[in-house]
């Protein structure tokens, strides 16, 4: 298995180019099957994660390739109906394309996901939006068996703000004649982005950004060439990286407003984090501050997908720091690999408290999950000594070139 060797102390200098978003790209390669026409997604990320999604694609009829950093997808026939289940296994997030191709060829076939490795993934707010806008759904033998025929334009009011459950809900609600509410419903920023897609197809949607989103359907939907948005996860780690290691990093293409909740967590701290409409600048001498209490929430609160990275600055940051993790059951896994670096932590449940260090070691660690994987990297970067990331397959599902990024950046980091 890959790993990466990391000789840490060095500070981050440089400019980075934001990729597109991964929770952005995948339901908006969803989205691709909705239309008969050629569609184009430009600043498509290459991660294993976009590859997966795109094999699912051809698995199910459609024309998916990559030319440099765009997808081209042609959806003439929907040949399956079946999301094939190994792909869906390696891609957990493959569940909104029930949406999509409920809305395309009105009946699909999925095996239940399983748990993974930050929590059991259910998906019980997926089918019962669907069974709300009237699909019918058997669920047997591991499998869910969909048939949306009688699909009808319906008020569905989500029990929790689920991105994927509501993504569903959006695909579907295209193919259904009439007006579809979605109530409750996730307000990332990605939703925003599926919604200009959707749009930029000739749909009708709106709301998206907050908890209430209107679809008209039925309207025909057309090909065309859409660019996803800057990727926040990737820049709020890399943000989190340069005050953990200390320098002066921009980040080309990011967007401050998507990242607000994690900026306000250093307003105290002697660094200098300012943006324009399309980039953000961080320059911090590696002073530590205090972080106090971390709670993670559904948008606008602090994103559980920077609880990982922001873990490791907790490790070394002045005081406790309280970290309560209120999306995923087990998203803690790297907690015990930061510990191997020294990190003063206990975990109870869903809370970490931290008590901060002078400075983390290097050491051999694993990567468990994506984020975590990613923390551990941070972690290397700013201790002193080697470290070895392990079972950095995680990571490549998410951070394009990360090597490539963080060595012209002046990090001290291989591939193995
Ligand atoms: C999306 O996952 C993201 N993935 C996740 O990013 C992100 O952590 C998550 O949203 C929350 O922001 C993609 O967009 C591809 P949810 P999703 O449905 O849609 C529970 C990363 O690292 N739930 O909003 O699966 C669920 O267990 C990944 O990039 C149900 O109970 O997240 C979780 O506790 C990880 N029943 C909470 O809701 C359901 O039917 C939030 O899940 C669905 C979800």
């Amino acid at each position: 298995m890959a790993k990466y060797l990391i000789s840490g102390g060095n500070s981050l200098c440089g400019e980075i180019d934001v990729q597109g978003a991964k929770n952005s790209v995948l339901p908006l390669l969803s989205a691709a099957i909705l239309t008969a026409d050629d569609v184009i997604i430009q600043n498509a990320p290459k991660l294993t994660d976009v590859t997966n999604m795109m094999r699912i694609l051809r698995a199910l009829g459609a024309v998916a390739e990559r030319e440099g950093s765009l997808v081209r997808v042609s959806a003439k026939d929907i040949s399956s109906h079946e999301i094939p289940v190994s792909l869906a296994k390696e891609l957990r997030s493959s569940i909104f394309l029930l949406g999509s191709v409920l809305a395309r060829v009105k009946k699909a076939k999925v095996a239940y996901p399983g748990g993974c490795d930050i929590g059991l993934r259910p998906i019980d707010l997926h089918l019962k939006a669907l069974r709300e806008m009237g699909v019918e759904i058997r669920e047997e033998g591991g499998y869910v068996y969909c048939d949306a025929s009688g699909a009808e334009p319906s008020y569905v009011t989500l029990d929790y703000p689920s991105v994927g459950a509501t993504e569903n809900a959006m695909l579907l609600a295209t193919s259904i004649d009439g007006v579809t509410s979605i109530a409750n419903c996730a307000e990332e920023p990605e939703i925003e982005d599926l919604q200009n897609f959707i749009n930029a197809m000739g749909g009708c949607v709106s709301g998206a950004g907050t908890p209430f989103i209107k679809i008209k359907g039925g309207l025909p939907l057309k090909g065309t060439v859409f660019s996803t948005m800057p990727d926040r996860i990737e820049a709020g780690t890399y943000l989190l990286g340069t005050l953990a290691c200390g320098g002066d990093v921009t980040l080309k293409g990011a967007k401050a407003e998507h990242l607000s909740a994690v900026i306000s967590k250093f307003s105290k701290w002697d660094c200098k984090i300012n943006a324009n409409s399309d980039r953000i600048h961080i320059s911090s001498n590696g002073n530590m501050g205090e972080l106090g209490v971390i709670e993670t929430k559904p948008y606008p609160g602090f994103p559980t997908d920077l609880q990982a990275e922001i873990c490791t600055l907790a490790s070394i940051s002045k005081g406790s720091t309280i970290i309560v993790e209120n999306l995923f059951e087990t998203r803690f896994k790297h907690v015990p690999e930061l510990i191997k670096m020294g990190a003063n932590v206990k975990v109870r449940d869903r809370v970490a408290v931290f008590n901060g260090v002078d400075r983390l070691s290097g050491a051999k660690v694993y990567a468990k999950d994506l984020r975590g994987g990613a923390a551990l990297i941070l972690a290397g970067l700013c201790a002193k000594g080697d470290t070895e990331v392990n079972d950095v397959h995680f990571v490549e599902r998410g951070y394009e070139d990360i090597v490539a990024k963080l060595t012209r950046l002046g990090a001290n980091i291989k591939k193995a």
